[in-house]
This record gives structure tokens, sequence and C-alpha cells, in this order.
């Protein structure tokens, strides 16, 4: 047992951690190319205080208030309904951003940009001189709806390789939960139930696993990398193919492409021409697409009748990629495994839903890849000071491609 311990750890320290370190690193990278400095993605939690995104805003770019100072009137819009919008209201106007709840904003027409999520026709109509808006997490799904957005407002997303390292480490819980049988250990505990056969002293060893996952940007690359560090058979489906040898990392951040380490050999299947072939290797199938017009409702009926049999879904993007009620037939016939879902095509999902009470469903509540409010706070008012001094903006989203 010792021994085991010892050799755990020294795995740990040895090859995991240095890919993880590197991998994450190089996300990093990636994801922050064009702010030009590699921010700390390890999470200090408790210790951590704003001092760290106002320290990431000293190390922003040549770009301060005083080239173009804002008119101390100017107001930015924050359209929140979060739990914590207070705390993303009060870390704003700390970091210098004038962010003003809706019932406060004197001037509509003067707003130049706007801070939030779901924002509605109705809003967005009221702000002639908007410039730019910036997304409070990962996402732009939410302001791309077609019509939504006026021609030449810019939508700005937080590329963060924090989240990137919050969901990586939540797939690959989901993946373990799935492969060691933990839900049947958790209801062997709930009988207080002593059960060595659920795995038949024979667990599914990492290598065996196929995992697939969708999108190669930087969420699917720092999971991929973490997954492969962890001796998994990872492959990844992009909707285009990846350049033979990858640009340097921040060249393609922006488009979400993976410039991370450690996923060198993960084989990437790309458009709907290999998709087929991509889901027919697949055990445990990833989602971390963007959701576009496209992608919306990838994972069919069919698609999921290609998976090998037994096999899983984890979904981590959007609840429309996903259909569900093929999911829940194709896990009653025991065609699917399981399944572990943290988004849904509603949320917050329904009591009614009948995915909450399936004996092969793990639901968590849109929690996989949580925004760090001070890391997005720096990024936000970097591209605040970015739109005042009438520099290009950061992280600015591809219309055309929809994320
Ligand atoms: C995001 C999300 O897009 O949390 O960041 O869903």
């Amino acid at each position: 047992m010792a021994t085991l311990h010892l050799a755990a750890r020294a795995f740990l320290r040895r090859g995991l951690r240095q890919n993880l370190d590197h991998a994450f690193a190089e996300g990093a990278r990636a994801a922050c190319g064009t702010v030009g400095r590699l921010p700390d993605v390890r999470p200090a939690y408790g210790t951590r205080s704003f001092q760290a995104s106002a320290a990431a805003q000293a190390d922003a770019p040549n770009v301060t208030a005083q080239e173009r100072p804002a008119s101390s009137s100017e107001q930015v819009l924050l359209h929140c309904d979060w739990m914590n919008r207070q705390l993303w209201y009060d870390q704003l106007r700390a970091a210098g951003v004038p962010v003003t709840w809706p019932d406060d904003v004197l001037d509509w027409a003067a707003v130049r940009y706007a801070v939030g999520w779901n924002f509605t026709p109705a809003v967005l109509g009221k702000m002639p001189s908007l410039r730019a808006i910036a997304s409070l997490g990962a996402g732009v799904d939410h302001a791309m709806r077609p019509g939504l957005i006026p021609p030449g407002v810019d939508i700005v997303r937080i590329v963060d390789p924090l989240m990137a390292q919050r969901m990586a480490t939540w797939v690959l819980w989901a993946v373990i939960n799935f492969q060691r049988k933990m839900d049947l250990y958790g209801r062997a505990q709930a009988e207080r139930r002593w059960d060595k056969k659920i795995e038949n002293l024979k667990p599914w060893d990492n290598g065996e696993v196929r995992v697939g996952i969708m999108g190669f940007g930087a969420m699917g690359a720092a999971t991929a990398a973490l997954l492969r560090a962890a001796g998994y058979d990872v492959a990844a489906w992009a909707r285009t193919p990846r350049p033979a040898s990858p640009p340097p990392a921040a060249a393609d951040a922006a488009a979400g492409a993976s410039g991370a380490a450690g996923v060198e050999d993960v084989p990437v299947f790309a458009g709907r021409g290999q998709l087929r072939q991509f889901v027919e290797r697949t055990d445990v199938l990833v989602c971390l697409l963007p959701l576009t017009p496209e992608t919306q409702g990838i994972l069919s009926g069919e698609l999921l009748s290609w998976l090998p049999r037994g096999s899983a879904v984890i979904n981590a993007a959007r609840g429309r990629h996903l259909d569900e009620q093929a999911l829940v037939t194709a896990l009653d016939e025991g065609r699917l495994g399981g399944a572990v879902l943290d988004v849904f095509s509603t949320e917050p999902l329904p009591p009614d839903s009948p995915l909450w009470s399936h004996p092969r469903v793990r639901i968590t509540p849109h929690v996989s890849s949580i925004t760090d409010v001070p890391n997005a706070v720096a990024q936000i008012a970097d591209n605040y000071r970015r739109l005042v001094a009438g520099v290009p903006l950061i992280n600015v989203a591809d219309k055309a491609a929809g994320y």
C-alpha cells in the first residue's frame, strides 16, 4: 500500500504534474497571446484578492486611460441577473469600469460599452452608440442570436486558462465517474452494501478508454492534454482541419485553436465528413463545442447511434447541442451506458425532467467551468481601456463563425 502510494505520488509529481503545468502554461500562452502576458492559472482560493486582477491590469498593453480619458459621466451598462452580480459590479468598478445597473443609466444614447449576459433586443435597442458587448463568460452564443447585435458592435468573450483548467478537471471527473462506475458505488454506499463485484476486480483502465472530445479550442485542448497526461486514448473532432504544423500558439487563440502542449499526438478528425468515423471510435464522447447554428443539435439520435454499445456522453457545452429525448431513449434501450450532463436545453433543469431521476444520468447545474471573476474583470477592464483609447479590442468573437 505504502509502495503504491509512493509510486502514485511520484507519477503525479513527475509525469502528470509536469505535463499539466506545461499544458496549462501553453494553453495560457495561446489564450493570452494577444494580451502579451501569462497569467497565473493556479487557483489560490481564499487567499487571492482582487489585487491579482489589479496587477493583471497594470501589466496590460500600453493602453492607459490618460490617452483618451473616459468622460467622468461615462456609463457602462451592466446587464446581469446572476447570483454573484454584486461581486461583478464591485470588482468592475474597482477596476475602473464605470458599470451601471439598467435602472441607473442616465443617458442610454451615450452608452458605448455593455457588459453582461443574455441581452434582450429591448435593452440593445436603447443604445445607438454601442461599440462593444463584453460577455461574462467564455460562450457568446447568448449574444450571437440572429439580428440581436447591430453590425459594427464587437462581441468580446472571456478567454481564461483558469476556466480551461476548471473545465478539464470537471471532464476528468466525469470520465472517471463513468469509467470507474462511481454511481454504482454511490448507490452501494447509500444501501450500506460492501460490493466488490461492481468492477469485478478488473477496472477499465485509462489506456483502454477511448475518449472523443468535440471542440478543440482552448477548453478542448486543455481537456485533451489533461486526459492524455492521465493515460487516456484521446481523439478530438473539430469543425475545420488543424494546420499540419501548428502556428505559434498566439496566432489562432481567438479562433479557438489549441496551441496547448501535450496534445501533439492527439488525432484530430475534422468536419462532417469525419464525424461518424470519430464517433465510432469513441467510448466516452465529450462535447465542448461552441453553440452555433451549425452545431445546434449535433448530438442527435443518429450520432448517438454511431457510438459503440455501452458508451457514455458528457456534455459541458450547451444543452441545445444535445437531443435530450434521444439520449434518454438510447439510455433506456441500453445502447448507451451513461451520461454526465452539466448543461440543458432549459436551465434551470425543470423539476419534472426525466433526466433528474434517470439512474444512468449524473447531473451538475452548469458549474463545469465557472467564470473566474477577477480574471474576467481584468480582461473586461482591459477592453474598456482599449475602447476608450480607440485601439483594437482583444478576444473579439468571429461573428461569421458564431463564436
Ligand atoms: C460560459 C459558461 O460560457 O459558463 O462561460 O457557460
